[in-house]
Parts: C-alpha cells; structure tokens; sequence
C-alpha cells in the first residue's frame, strides 16, 4: 500500500527475490506509470528493474488492494500543523485492507510511526475482524534508506523487526529474509516504532549542538569549521557539520512525533528541533542585514547570489529545505531584491528563476553559501566578495 519514495522500490525488490506483488496506490498516474514500467520517482539504476519485473509479470500496479499472503503499508505520515502526527493514511490503508485480510496472513506498518501506532490499527483490525484474533501476525519494520541509494540498501542495511507477539515477529523476519541480507534484529513494535524516531533525532540533536557552536562562534569571532575540526582530533568526540537549518522529510519531521506524544519528557529533542529551525530564521536575517550594510555603503542594491535549494548537498529534493525557506524570506523581507537563486541540481522551478552557478558568483556582490554542492567546490574564493558560508564551502 503506497507505491512512493519507498514502498515502490520494495515492492520492486520483492518482485525480483520472486515473490508475487500487487503494488497499490490511490494516485492513477503513479498507477498507471509503474504498469508501463516508467519510475515516477528519481532513484538510479531502479527503472530497467522496475522493467524487467513488469515484464515478467511478478509486479503489477493497482489501485484497490488484491487478496494476498502479506500487507505493507508504506503510505506518507506527515505532521499536522502543530506538529502533531497525522496517522490517517496508515488509517486508511489499513482500512482498505481490512476486508481481505484472512487466516495465516501478515500485516506490516513500514511507515514511520508514532509509538503505538501498530497497536492502534491491531485494535481497528480485530475490531472489524475479531475471528482473525491470534490468527494473523502483525509486525511493525522501519524503513532506513538513503534516497539514490536504494538499490543497495533496501537488501544490506539492517532491519529492525517488531511484532505485535514472537510469532508476528518470526513471520515477518521469515519475509524480510527473501531479500534483505542485512542482520534482521527481533523487537517488539513499539521499540521499533521509537527505534526508527530515535534515529532521526538524534542526528537532529547532533546537528544541533553544531548549529549552536556556529551561532556561538559567530558571536565570539572564531571559525566554526575549524573549531570543530580541532576538537573533532580528541578520540571520543565526533561533532557534525553545522549548516543553514534541517530540513527534508524525515530528521525535520520525525523527532515531532516523539515530542507531540511524550511533551514532559523529551525537552533536548524539541530544543534541537527549535535550535535547528531558529539557525533558518538567523541565516536569513544575517543576509538581510548584509544586504542594508551594502547599500548604505555603495549607494545602490547589491546582487545577492543564494547558492543552494536542496535540503543537503548534491541532491534535488527541496523538500522542506531551509535554504529555499532563507531564500524565501529574503526575497520577502527586502524590498526589490537582486537575488540569484542557483540550484545546479534543478533544471527549472515553478516558483524559483534559476541562475547558473558560475555567472553568479561572477555578477554577485554578496554570495550565500547555503548548500555545499560538489560544484561549489570549484569556485576560487574572491576577496572582493561578501561572502556568507553557512556551510563550509570554503571552511
Ligand atoms: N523517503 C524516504 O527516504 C523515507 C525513508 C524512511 C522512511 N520513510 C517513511 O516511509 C513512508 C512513506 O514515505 P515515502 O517517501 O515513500 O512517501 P511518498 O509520498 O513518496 O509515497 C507515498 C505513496 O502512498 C500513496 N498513498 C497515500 N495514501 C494511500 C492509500 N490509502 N493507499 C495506497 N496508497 C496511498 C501516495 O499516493 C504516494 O504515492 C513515510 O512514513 C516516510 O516517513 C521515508
């Protein structure tokens, strides 16, 4: 059930370890796209696959759910707009389901999910069904790939696997094992349910703690990047980079669901997540005022170059990205702006005019480094340049 970012090459990778797949989505193009063996999302290597397991008729696309052995729902869980989980597409997924479910069979929530989210849809389950109560397992397993490495991880990263009992655990460990050589580690669901939290945050609190030594360094006069560098020497210290914001769909959303359920108890996680968010709104009015010094010294605007969009380096996914966030704001905060928004990774954006990386740091009067793409990397650093480096490239 859902056929995204996840759930598609999962049910691709299935179909090529032989197993028999419905793959089901409520969108028709995404449908229709995946039975003519087009990818409609961006993973490398993962259209000829989905080719070849459309052709050999082991993958086929719907858009109602199939009788089957085994159920997955891989459907999106979003935050609502006070950050509160919203599991209503697992909801629904799970009800669509519901009708076919019969003995012997094994349900899955891969969804990142809210603690306590498996045993919600069991009670919905054996509530509609109650002659399938201990007569079908139910397992929750967590998804942990790298976008644009898929292929590879979906078989070796390692898997976390909770059952609603031993039994739901050993029959959904006895399905992962057709394609995953990765370890398959046993848990019960609600600890794989905050395992896969956990994760996401604490990169979040990690990026935090850097993010805080920027602000800091910043007021202090000392080079962040260097800082960290040097105290990263010491054998048990290991500090990430700090960078413009965090963004993307899952470390900027996921620490929420911890922190919309346990309010009381999970203060650094929702620190980290303000902190985070806080260094958007910093490096936006860092650029805002540079921009003011600007023209009040040279009499006229100056251009401003905004190097970056994506959410982390060498990627095209904008998804809640804080440097198009910085840019935004910008844009909007300073009247008649001379921005140039560079994206080496995007062709065209609907909101964005895109400016080629090169020619504006040619034309640029002040440069904002918010992405650290590998093409920035090239360019030779100008003293007669203002330059903003919220990312290190030129650390
Ligand atoms: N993308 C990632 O890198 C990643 C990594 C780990 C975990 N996750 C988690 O995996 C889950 C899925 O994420 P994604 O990135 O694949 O999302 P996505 O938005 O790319 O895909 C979800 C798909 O589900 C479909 N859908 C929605 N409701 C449906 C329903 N009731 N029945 C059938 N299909 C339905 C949508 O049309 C969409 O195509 C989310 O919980 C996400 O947090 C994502």
């Amino acid at each position: 059930m859902g056929l995204g970012y996840i759930g598609l090459p999962t049910a691709i990778i299935a179909a090529k370890h032989g197993i028999q797949v419905t793959g089901v989505d409520i969108n028709p193009m995404v449908v229709q796209m995946t039975n003519q063996g087009k990818l409609h999302i961006i993973e490398p290597g993962m259209e000829e696959m989905l080719q070849e397991v459309v052709a050999s008729g082991a993958l086929k696309a719907s858009s109602t759910p199939e009788v089957s052995d085994a159920y997955f729902m891989v459907v999106p869980t979003p935050f609502k707009g006070n950050h509160e989980p919203d599991t209503s597409y697992v909801e629904a997924a799970t009800r669509a389901v519901l009708p076919l479910l019969k003995e012997g069979d094994l349900y899955v929530i891969e969804s990142t999910s809210p603690v306590g989210t498996t045993d919600k849809m069991k009670d919905l389950i054996f509530a509609e069904r109650p002659e399938l109560e201990d007569k079908i397992y139910i397992a929750y397993c967590p998804e942990r790939v790298l976008p644009g490495n898929v292929i590879y991880e979906l078989v070796h990263n390692d898997r976390v696997i909770g059952g609603m009992n031993e039994a739901s655990t050993d029959k959904a460990i006895e399905f992962y094992s057709h394609f995953v050589t990765g370890e398959l580690h046993r848990t019960n669901c609600k600890t794989a349910e905050m395992c896969k939290l956990t994760e996401n945050s604490s990169r979040d609190v990690q990026i935090a703690f850097a993010n805080e030594l920027s602000l800091i360094c910043d007021k202090a006069g000392i080079n962040v990047w260097e800082l960290i560098s040097l105290a990263n020497r010491h054998p048990r210290v290991n500090i990430l980079q700090p960078g413009c914001g965090v963004g993307g769909h899952c470390i900027a959303v996921d620490p929420y669901f911890i922190t919309a359920d346990f309010p009381l108890e999970s203060r650094i996680i929702a620190t980290a997540r303000e902190i985070n968010n806080y260094k958007s709104l910093w490096c936006a009015e860092k650029v805002h005022s540079e921009m003011l010094k600007f023209e009040l010294a040279n009499g006229r605007k100056p251009w401003v170059a905004m190097m970056g969009l994506a959410f982390k380096p060498n990627i095209d996914d904008l998804r809640e990205s804080p440097a198009k966030s910085i840019a935004t704001k910008v844009m909007q905060s300073y009247n008649n702006a001379q921005m140039m928004i560079v994206e080496p990774n995007v062709q065209e954006h609907n909101v964005f005019k895109l400016t080629d990386y090169k020619e504006a740091y040619e034309k640029a009067d002040i440069v904002v480094f918010l992405v650290n793409h590998r093409e920035f990397a090239e360019l030779n650093y100008r003293d007669d340049l203002i330059v903003l480096d919220f990312c290190g490239t030129f650390k």
